[in-house]
């Protein structure tokens, strides 16, 4: 069982370069807030943080790509993502940014202390150039092949398929990802983390000290990193966004984003701590405040090993307690990517789906991928919804909350002697905390959320077995003595339900009109909902998701894949080499299309006459399942006119009409469209 203390407990501060979605929220948000809802109402001390991770080299790409400034896109999807949060009741304590002042302050603070007290090594060496872009690569900036796994895509400091730590001159065949050049070595200067020399301190404090109670996923890639053997990380960059290096001779760098990152973590928390009148530095600095990371894998690396060693270097900061680092999420057996737009949004689920935010948190918490890479699909969402939560959970509750106000005008009834079967469900149902405590604390969020759903289960079968809507007809006392009961599960099952459940644990609560029951009450209390207390008419808790919503999502994905696949088919290789000569052959003119037909008995043809500004001419073109004869009357188009003739079902065609394909597969014309450009007009 837990003990009252303090802790401090982060999540990942996501990337302000796209919306949030289900993996997002499967991998760290909705587990982070479990275990926070959990200590808070066993009575601990918690600061729940978070914030927008808003440097990088990822935000000015995406800005790039929409043609607006960095500053525009991480207000917009700090805003998106700040609301998704709440939306799924995500409960932090603060939520800050890392474009907010208190955290340049603090990212710099930090810093200078390191580089006073000579923790870094400064070196000027040869990194990557782009001589197109006149820009220094690292991170994001370079892909090339890891050294390690083979991966071809890997970035300048990470590959994302095996998870090593790059520098981006490890990179083999390594390309600018914003010209596609190949990057040439230029000599500039950076700060390094000499990660060697904390070697030894990371094996005492993790390998030694941390080998049972972390994840194997987690304490398995440190070690292999640690034995490995690490070298010097620079932990700064030759880029115009982010926090600048706040010494002297550093002009035109700034802090790697993650460098500042994690000391996004310190200043929201003193943001928080300034707003509600506390000191921080209990939260972070007290040997007795538990630190737990809240992260997906990719992150491991970061929170495991360079965080550490720079709370290490500075001094005077706890270390993580925990890192429940989490495996990925896929969707419908594909990966989760934001480019490729394969994913659930959480803003456009709540379109769809507006009152089931808890649906959502269920099914990603019964279906985490704790251990291993986990799938979601929508058929499982519907069921886990249809067959857990509507038919063991919604229904129990329903039962009572009906057959109370029938009975008893929706007054707690006074229980007669209680059976053994009463006496054993009550015992049965006191033991669930602990069972659920244990679970949690344990970041067993998956088991905790069936055991939750156990206590909904033992509801059930208590109902089935002793029948009340029955014994209703010939006993009284022991109608209310089942009632009484099963009342007490129902009570228990709002406060259980909390952590992993909050919107309907606090409707239930409400219906039940209990608002002081406690966690470790539900353990202790003899009774929770006491004879003679009245329950307020019930709504209910879930709802059927019909068949017709989880073809509309796959409907969607469908199509999504639709256009993945029309984007990606291969741009087709050059053809050999063209003389000038070959190309004069060629006679090209603009034409415009007098009259159209189908050619009979066929799917594909059409039969136009053309106007080439030399004579109007048949020319048969392959377009009719694209167009019909009535759109392409009228239309210029670019015509091949001394194409050698042919006879295409009998009708001979003089010339060629010029076309190009849509990614989706579209015919559509090369028309030049000024108005002043007549038929016959040469194109050269
Ligand atoms: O991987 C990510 O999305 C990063 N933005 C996580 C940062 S976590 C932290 F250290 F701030
Ligand atoms: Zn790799």
């Amino acid at each position: 069982m837990s003990t009252t203390g303090r802790y401090t407990i982060t999540a990942a501060l996501p990337y302000t370069n796209g919306p949030i979605h289900i993996g997002h929220l499967a991998g760290v948000y909705v587990p982070a807030d479990i275990y926070s809802r959990y200590l808070r109402i066993t009575g601990n001390d918690v600061a729940f943080i978070c914030g927008s991770d808003e440097h990088g080299a990822a935000i000015p790409m995406r800005a790039k790509k929409e043609g607006v400034s960095p500053k525009v896109i991480i207000d917009k999807y700090h805003a998106i993502i700040k609301k998704s949060f709440s939306d799924f009741g995500i409960s932090f304590d603060n939520y800050s940014r890392t474009s907010a002042p208190i955290h340049h302050e603090t990212a710099s603070e930090f810093f200078k202390k390191m580089y006073e007290d000579d923790k870094f090594i400064e070196e000027t060496s040869e990194q990557l150039y782009d001589p197109e872009a006149n820009q220094f690569l690292a991170d994001r900036f370079v892909t090339g092949t890891c050294p390690k796994c083979g991966h071809e895509e890997a970035y300048g400091d990470q590959c994302e398929k095996c998870g090593s730590s790059l520098n981006a001159t490890d990179l083999i065949n390594p390309k600018s990802t914003i010209s596609g050049a190949k990057p040439v070595l230029k000599q500039t200067k950076h700060w390094f983390l000499p990660l060697d020399q904390y070697e030894d301190f990371l094996k005492e404090w993790i390998l030694k000290g941390h080998k049972k109670d972390w994840k194997p996923n987690v304490y398995g890639q440190i070690k292999s990193w640690i034995d490995d053997g690490l070298r010097p990380r620079a932990v700064t960059r030759d880029l115009d966004w982010g926090i600048p290096v706040p010494v002297e001779g550093a002009e035109g760098k700034v802090l790697y984003v993650w460098f500042d990152a994690p000391i996004g973590y310190i200043s929201s928390t003193k943001e928080w701590a300034a707003r509600e009148g506390k000191d921080w530095e209990p939260y972070w600095k007290d040997k007795d405040t538990k630190l737990v990371h809240f992260i997906g894998k990719d992150n491991i690396v970061f929170h495991c090993i360079i965080f550490p060693s720079m709370l290490k270097a500075e001094g005077s900061y706890v270390l993580p307690e925990n890192v429940p680092a989490n495996e990925f999420l896929n969707l419908e057996g594909n990966k989760l990517s934001t480019s490729k737009n394969w994913a659930v949004w959480l803003h456009e689920y709540l379109e769809e789906f507006p009152d089931k935010q808890d649906v959502l948190r269920y099914v990603l918490t019964a279906n985490a991928p704790e251990t291993k890479d986990n799938d979601f699909t929508w058929k499982d969402f519907q069921a886990r919804n249809n067959n857990e939560l509507v038919a063991i959970f919604g229904n129990f509750i329903n039962r009572v909350v009906v057959l109370t106000h029938k009975y008893y005008n929706g007054i707690i009834p006074t229980p007669d002697t209680f059976s053994e079967v009463d006496e054993q469900t009550l015992k049965e149902l006191r033991a669930y905390p602990a069972v659920i405590s244990s679970s949690i604390e344990r970041y067993r969020f998956r088991e905790a959320s069936q055991e939750l759903m156990n206590v909904a289960r033992l509801g059930n079968k208590y109902l089935a077995d002793e029948e009340p809507w029955k014994l209703i007809k010939t006993d009284e006392a022991r109608t209310k003595t089942v009632m009484y009961v099963a009342l007490q599960i129902a009570s228990a099952l709002a406060t259980l339900s909390e952590p992993f459940l909050p919107f309907t644990s606090s409707k239930l609560k409400h219906i039940l009109d209990q608002s002081a029951i406690q966690w470790n009450d539900v353990a202790k209390k003899e009774v929770l909902l006491s004879e003679g207390h009245q329950i307020q008419k019930g709504e209910l808790l879930f709802s059927k998701i019909e068949d017709s919503d989880i073809q509309k999502q796959l409907d969607k994905l469908e199509a999504t894949k639709k256009a993945n696949e029309a984007e990606n088919k291969a741009v087709e290789p050059q053809k050999d080499t063209a003389t000038f000569d070959d190309f004069t052959k060629l006679d090209l003119r603009v034409g415009i299309i007098v009259e159209a037909e189908k050619m009979p008995k066929t799917k594909k043809l059409l039969v136009l006459k053309v106007d080439t500004g030399i004579n109007t001419r048949t020319i048969v073109s392959g377009i009719a399942e694209h167009f019909t004869p009535e759109e392409v009357i009228g239309k210029k188009v670019t015509v091949l006119v001394n194409l050698a003739p042919r006879k295409l079902r009998g009708v001979e065609s003089e010339g060629m009409i010029l076309m190009t394909e849509t990614p989706q597969g579209k015919l559509v014309f090369l028309n030049p469209d000024e108005d002043d450009v007549n038929a016959g007009a040469v194109i050269s």
